[in-house]
């Protein structure tokens, strides 16, 4: 394709680059010498400014599979293939088409296509997985889910921790569901929810009479889970005088409801949940440890998103396709910009988070394209996070201590990049430092 970008009458293509955007995303256009002339911005921040430069082979700008093979059947029988960036660190995998483009007989070069792209090195070879409503990427997820899968056979007692919305209570779904006990109740109880005197009777029920208002009895959640599953959600929340209640009917397995004489035996496998470490709660004397160990057989731990970037945009996409089933738009793909600030937003609200930001995105943007200026607007606001690390420089001595370490990777929302610059080091230097105190 022509290379001239002074002077369009020559024909010159360059001004058809927003409308190839805009069409196509990611596009270069190439000569007859298999050079680069020309790069949308998508494809330029795919591939790398400066492996986009005009006059760049074809073949150094992306590295097809199979090499000089894999780039005639690119170019010469229109085959889509796969090739990777060349850029260093992310490099990105992706399905590529060109389209010639011809005068009579005369070739003047190629439309490429940069098409979806698939996983970026690292994560190659680590198949998707859906389990029970959970979708992953990340092997640490995937472990997690062979775990559940065992223990699923047992009556143990589980205590999953993690952040609010990385899916603990779909974990207590899937444990109850493969349970032998699936035919019974699962019932789910938020124990921060409740004032503690209201507590007590949900959980263990009361009779009529026990206290004003107490019209009638009441069974309480564990009764109602009888033959099934309990899911005692924030249990770090519960307060002490109950903790002791609740031990008691774990070892005994009845229950006193409130106001009432004579235990009811009830047979109920105990799922808890917490976003704390409770090991800390019982250090600072807020939780039993007796019941931490009753309620930790087993303790699962879920990944925050942040620390599962991969999952980020493919889980984006899926409740796109969800949106997309009852709404109106169809969002193609995402821009440069969009992908950017989801991939390294800190996720403080984890995947419930993530769907929620998506469903604002499906409905206040318009057309094919999910743009940076669609997202919800702590998405364009300077980061707080960032904006406290200024006025609060972590010192350079302390960079080697792993509190230090956590504490910048905590403020940067997981993000290294940021840590890293908190640090005043280098992305590589803080990735050894973490290596070297056990972090990475
Ligand atoms: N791995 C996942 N794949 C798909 N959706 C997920 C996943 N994890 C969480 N979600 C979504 O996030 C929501 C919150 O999950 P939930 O189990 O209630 O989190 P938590 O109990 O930890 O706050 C779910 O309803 C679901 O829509
Ligand atoms: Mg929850």
């Amino acid at each position: 394709m022509p290379t001239s970008r002074s002077s369009p009458s020559t024909g010159s293509p360059l001004f058809l680059l927003p409308a190839l955007e805009a069409l196509a995303g990611a596009v270069l256009l190439v000569d007859p010498q298999q050079r680069v002339t020309a790069a949308t911005p998508e494809a330029e921040e795919r591939l790398g400014p400066t492996t986009v430069r005009p006059g760049t082979p074809l073949a150094e700008a992306l590295s097809v599979s199979e090499g000089a093979r894999g780039l005639e059947a690119l170019l010469s029988h229109g085959r889509q293939v796969e090739a990777r960036s060349r850029t260093p660190g992310a490099v990105r995998i992706m399905r590529v088409r060109a389209v010639p483009v011809e005068q009579g007989a005369k070739r003047l070069g190629w439309v490429v296509l940069l098409g979806a792209e698939a996983e970026t090195e690292g994560t190659r070879g680590d198949a998707e997985e859906t389990f029970h409503g959970m979708w992953t990427r990340n092997p640490g997820m995937k472990r997690l889910f062979r775990i559940v899968e065992k223990v699923a056979r047992t009556e143990s007692s589980v205590l999953v921790r993690g952040e609010s919305g990385t899916g603990k209570e779909l974990v207590a779904n899937a444990l109850h569901a493969i349970s032998a006990r699936r035919k019974g109740p699962f019932r789910a109880i938020n124990c921060a929810a409740l004032p503690p005197s209201l507590l007590e009777s949900e959980l263990f029920g009361h009779v009529r009479g026990a206290f004003t208002g107490a019209v009638r009895d009441s069974p309480g959640h564990f009764r109602l889970a009888d033959g099934g599953t309990l899911f005692l959600d924030e249990v770090g929340e519960i307060p002490l005088e109950l903790q002791g209640k609740l031990l008691r009917v774990l070892e005994t397995r009845s229950v006193i409801p409130v106001g009432g004489r004579s235990p009811v035996p009830v047979n109920v496998r105990i799922v808890a949940a917490t976003h704390r470490p409770l090991r800390r709660e019982v250090e600072a004397g807020r939780f039993r440890a007796d019941l931490m160990y009753r309620l930790r057989v087993v303790p699962l731990f879920l990944p925050s998103l942040r620390e599962r970037r991969e999952d980020i945009l493919p889980l984006a996409r899926r409740f796109l396709d969800e949106l997309e089933q009852n709404g109106p738009r169809c969002v193609e793909r995402f821009s440069p910009g969009a992908r950017h600030l989801l991939e390294s937003h800190g996720w403080p609200g984890n995947v419930r988070e993530l769907r929620n930001v998506m469903e604002y995105a499906y409905v206040i943007g318009e057309g094919p394209v999910l743009h940076e200026a669609d997202l919800p607007p702590e998405f364009s606001e300077p980061r707080p996070l960032a904006a406290t690390v200024v006025s609060e420089p972590i010192p350079a001595e302390d960079t080697h201590d792993p509190e230090a370490l956590r504490t910048a990777l905590a403020r940067a929302g997981g993000n290294r990049t940021e840590a890293a610059r908190m640090l005043g080091i280098s992305r590589v230097t803080l990735w050894r430092r973490l290596r070297d105190v056990g972090i990475a």
